[in-house]
């Protein structure tokens, strides 16, 4: 077995976990996938290289969207509560001598108001666009406020200021890592370590879904309305 490959086995199987979790997190009402379409993510998860995305963009957008929107309902309610109390635990235990922790805890309590803005920007406007696109495209729309619609809005607007929101968590790995130069690392901090970590490639999946599959989807939709 190759030196990361059962890190990777681990981080694989935990990704996996976490991707079947958030489609049950709305107890009282499951979200249901289609199988085909959650083995495509699964795969996604596996391996992002030249993945075959047009194989998911066969599906409609509300599935994709309904997916999307099950990851942010994850993320908001659980992914992120989940970090915080880590960092509260490694807090109440290494505050007083640890130096850094009061440097992590502000860069993540930062971070996680940047994340939840996100979310929010596209909960409230990116994906409302989506859809009305898609009611447009179907004629359940006047022309009218078809001219409008594609007037006050378009995807470019929004993928011109879709950032990169992972790239700012590794920021605290790398806050973590600087310390482990001078001392040995406690372990609840490589264990938080390892719960950013694995939060940072799982923000990257889905960052890949909503430019390489969302994105391209919607734009078709525009370029047809745009064309009528
Ligand atoms: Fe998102
Ligand atoms: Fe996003």
């Amino acid at each position: 077995m190759k030196p990361n490959a059962h890190d990777e086995l681990i981080n694989g199987s935990l990704l996996h976990q976490s991707v079947t979790e958030r489609l049950d997190t709305a107890e009282a009402n499951p979200v249901a996938l289609d199988n085909e379409l959650l083995e495509l993510i699964f795969d996604l998860y596996d391996d992002d290289r030249d993945f075959p995305y047009q194989k998911i963009r066969k599906f409609s957008i509300g599935e994709i969207l309904t997916y999307l929107q099950a990851t942010h309902r994850y993320y908001l309610t659980k992914k992120l509560p989940e970090i915080e109390q880590s960092l509260l635990h490694i807090f109440s235990r290494y505050g007083k001598t640890h130096e850094l922790l009061a440097e992590l805890c502000f860069f993540f309590n930062d971070y996680k108001n940047d994340l939840i803005e996100h979310v929010k920007m596209e909960e409230r406007e990116f994906f409302p666009y989506i859809k009305r696109l898609v009611k447009a495209v179907q004629g359940d729309m006047p022309k009218e406020e078809i001219a409008e619609l594609l007037a006050t809005a378009s995807i470019a607007q929004f993928t011109d200021h879709h950032d990169s929101i992972e790239d700012e968590l590794k920021e605290v790995s790398i806050i973590i890592k600087r310390y482990s130069e001078y001392e040995t690392t406690p372990l609840p901090y490589r264990v938080f370590l390892n719960q950013v970590e694995l939060f940072e490639l799982e923000l990257r999946k889905h960052a890949i879904i909503e430019d390489h599959v969302l994105v391209p989807m919607a734009e078709e939709l525009e370029k047809k309305l745009r064309g009528q």
